[in-house]
């Protein structure tokens, strides 16, 4: 999940020519493509994204892709632009600023041969977060059996993992989401009735898993910053990942690795680190707590803190 918070950026904005190749030469057409301070550019297969806080970001990124643009092997179907609020209330769709309105407004991207279906009228967000690229790789890369992916969103998590052979657990309070992670799954050849889906309420669902005695080789948490769940309850990061981390620990099988992220700009890395210790400390459990790789498209401060703990 990308932040909207603006954070200083002190390094050439745009990737090179030869960085776009390399996304391009590993199966991967969504990443960004800059990023200055407070505002944005990603690329989703032929359609570019500009993201930004005010008008004269807007035309001063158009200006200098326009400068740009014959450098890169790639002309672009279409520019939507995405202004990003003070407020989450304001947030709204992309709208189309160059190219054919009666092009379908879906999509379909890949990240490292994965495919995911992209709605630039669905919502706000589009359906991928770029700035988990790496830990979706992380995740695929640790080939666990049984994988439980809460605040699953469009499912892309649970989607590498059951290319990598897990059977999966996506948990969203919202239907429609669900929806397109199956598609997603069938997008990449994967049967979704060999999965599961549950439209609920992750604070509700894992203490019920917990009764199951349900446990699970990876979990996934990376909730949004703040949501009302079920019955109006309240999900603030800052108050409620811990409580969210200790019911995860609960699900998990020895050697487990969970995957422990948020955009909250209060909880940074130190922050996350602090609550994995105490979490472990107080379930009486051992565990490493890891670092994935930066990823080039993404300026330091600029994607989610992240933490992966391994259960020992
Ligand atoms: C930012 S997205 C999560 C992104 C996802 N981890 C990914 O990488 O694609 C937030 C999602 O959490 C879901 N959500 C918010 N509060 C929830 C809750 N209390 N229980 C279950 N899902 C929730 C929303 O419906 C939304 O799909």
């Amino acid at each position: 999940m990308q932040s909207s918070a603006p954070r200083t950026i002190s390094h050439a904005p745009w990737i090179s020519p030869a960085e776009w190749a390399a996304f391009e030469a590993s199966g991967t057409n969504a990443h960004r493509i800059c990023s200055i301070t407070g505002a944005w550019v990603e690329r989703f297969g032929q359609d570019l994204l500009f993201n930004y806080q005010n008008p004269s970001q807007l035309e001063r990124l158009r200006d200098e892709w326009a400068a740009r643009a014959p450098a890169y092997p790639f002309t672009p179907q279409r520019i939507f632009g995405r202004a990003l609020p003070v407020q989450n209330a304001d947030r709204m769709a992309p709208v189309l600023l160059e190219g054919d309105p009666g092009e379908p407004v879906e999509t379909v991207v890949t990240e490292a041969g994965m495919k995911i279906g992209l709605d630039f009228a669905a919502g706000y967000s589009v359906g991928l977060f770029l700035d988990q690229r790496a830990n979706r790789a992380a995740l695929r890369s640790y080939r666990p059996r049984r994988v439980l992916n809460t605040f699953a969103y469009t499912c892309s998590f649970s989607v590498v993992a059951a290319l990598a052979g897990a059977e999966t657990l996506s948990v969203d309070l919202s239907q429609k989401s669900l929806d397109r992670g199956k598609t997603n799954f069938t997008l990449n050849g994967l049967d979704p009735a060999a999965h599961r889906f549950f439209a609920d309420d992750v604070q509700e669902t894992l203490p019920r898993l917990a009764r199951r005695k349900e446990q699970f080789d990876a979990i996934i948490l990376d909730p949004p910053t703040f949501s009302r769940g079920n019955k109006g309850r309240r999900f603030r990061a800052e108050d409620d990942l811990e409580a969210l981390l200790r019911s995860a620990l609960e699900l998990a099988a020895p050697g487990a690795r969970i995957l422990l992220s948020t955009n909250c700009t209060k909880l940074n890395v130190p922050e996350l680190e602090r609550i994995a210790r105490f979490s472990l400390k107080a379930a009486r459990m051992n565990g490493a707590l890891q670092q994935t790789p930066a990823l080039l498209d993404f300026p330091r401060g600029t994607a989610a803190s992240t933490v992966w703990i391994q259960l020992r």
